[in-house]
């Protein structure tokens, strides 16, 4: 239809290409540190029950519209509103969308640049016999060097908008193909060793022990957050990916395959981290630099170390890479349709984008103490506004779209399967999903 979209030639692309989208530093980084700094427990049950009940539900929201509308998002969501008869402005759901993702991905690629410093040191041997202390020092020796971060930045936009303006992301789906199942190994095998490590039974205490005094409302935000970031859902990012799904696939199956995937590699990645922690005493309200300093030291425990070390570090990239594509073409897709040439547009985003992370490279030097908001600095502040509070309510807008202003026949065409399968679908969005979002949202503004 138009060359913004992908065409998916069959249901086990459509799972990759979404998979790609949300396996990435959300599971592997964000969950571990988030979970670290909101008690444990308490905020993987609530992320949990949020993937579940939110996060679920309105992905399949945000897939169908994509889907049904068969075009672009702020397209497919004008032509769906013109068919109901509904307002044309729902269209601006893509466009917040873009919004949210264009300052995402700003810190998205920051942090992803750690990964090619960290597969460079591990490959040069940079962490053989090193002691947990001296990683850690080398780890807030590497944040306040704004150059080397700055490269690092540069390295990973360029390599996320070449591909972006080549739009030859099929090529990496297939790479992904690949480099996944990989990146499942090396985390199975990451688990296994914390199971022989002495922190394994504190770090499952610490993790699946119900501590319900933990919750409070910031947690309950923040584990809301969490589910919609690491299932990609909300910036009208995977609405794209939805246009071209084979018409016999289903899509709830589709979606549950992915969330179980989703789920399982934080599990693991959180279970490995929070062993290391526990076992050398270390912090786990460490923040955001947690996964960068306990990894390293487990892999060093490890027969062969450097060599999973340099491995893991390689498949991550691959991982965030699909991420970050996922999180570009929103905003390339709309400058298209507004008549821009691909390569074009992949740059000027590419550019703008860019010059934004240089501000969350600098919060960890000379902007370090520049507070936005209360406390936080320009990297906190993007790494949580944005996933925390811009994708629930982007989220929201899709599933009231899709559950109270599209054509009923429309939308469960598009969700496919029986008619009382649609019928909970929609249920659940509109009494359960659409609500919750709402409470949580609101009780964290006032
Ligand atoms: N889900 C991705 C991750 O976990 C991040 C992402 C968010 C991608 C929103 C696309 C849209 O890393």
């Amino acid at each position: 239809m138009n060359e913004t979209l992908e065409r998916w030639h069959s249901r086990r692309a459509f799972i990759l290409a979404v998979t790609g989208a949300a396996v990435g530093l959300g599971n592997i980084w964000r969950f571990p540190y988030m979970t670290g700094e909101n008690g444990g427990s308490a905020f993987l049950l609530l992320y949990i029950l949020f993937v579940v009940v939110l996060g679920l539900p309105m992905m399949m929201a945000e897939i169908l519209i994509g889907r049904a509308g068969r075009r672009s998002p702020m397209q497919a969501l004008a032509y769906l509103a013109n068919e109901a008869g509904a307002s044309p402005h729902w269209r601006w759901i893509g466009l917040f969308g873009a919004l949210t993702v264009f300052f995402i991905l700003s810190f998205y690629s920051v942090v992803s640049g750690w990964s090619i410093e960290y597969l460079v040191d591990a490959v040069n041997g940079g962490f053989v016999e090193r002691t947990p202390a001296q990683i850690g020092s080398a780890f807030d020796a590497f944040l306040a060097d704004p150059l080397r971060m700055t490269f690092n930045h540069t390295l990973f936009m360029l390599l996320t908008m070449s591909v972006v303006a080549a739009g030859v992301s099929n090529g990496l789906e297939k790479l992904n193909n690949v480099m996944m199942p990989l990146l499942y190994v090396i985390l199975i095998v990451l688990g296994g060793y914390a199971v022989t490590t002495a922190g394994f039974g504190a770090a499952m205490a610490w993790l699946f022990t119900p501590n319900p005094a933990a919750i409070d409302l910031q947690v309950v935000l923040n584990a809301m957050g969490h589910a919609f970031f690491t299932l990609a859902v909300g910036a009208c990012a995977l609405m794209a990916y939805g246009a071209y799904m084979p018409e016999e696939q289903s899509l709830p199956r589709a979606v549950c395959a992915v969330a179980l995937l989703d789920i399982a590699v934080a599990l693991l990645s959180g279970i490995a981290i929070f062993s290391v922690v526990f076992t050398h005493g270390l912090d786990p309200t460490e923040g955001p630099g947690l996964m960068f300093v306990t990894l390293p030291i487990a892999f060093s425990e490890l027969p062969g170390g450097q060599i999973w070390l340099g491995a893991f570090f390689l498949l991550l990239l691959v991982a965030t890479w699909t991420s970050s594509i996922n999180l570009a073409e929103p905003m390339v897709a709309m400058l298209i349709g507004a008549g821009w040439r691909r390569g074009r547009a992949a740059l000027l985003i590419g550019a703008l984008v860019w010059a934004v992370g240089l501000l969350s490279v600098l919060s960890f030097s000379t902007l370090a103490d520049v507070h936005w908001i209360g406390e936080m600095n320009f990297f906190a502040l993007v790494s949580t506004v944005p996933p925390d509070i811009f994708l629930p309510i982007g989220g929201l807008l899709i599933a009231i779209f899709a559950a109270w202003r599209m054509l009923p026949e429309a939308a469960a065409s598009a969700l496919g399967g029986p008619a009382a399968g649609f019928r909970l679908w929609r249920g659940v969005v509109r009494y359960v999903s659409i609500p919750l979002t709402a409470v949580v949202l609101l009780s964290s503004l006032i």
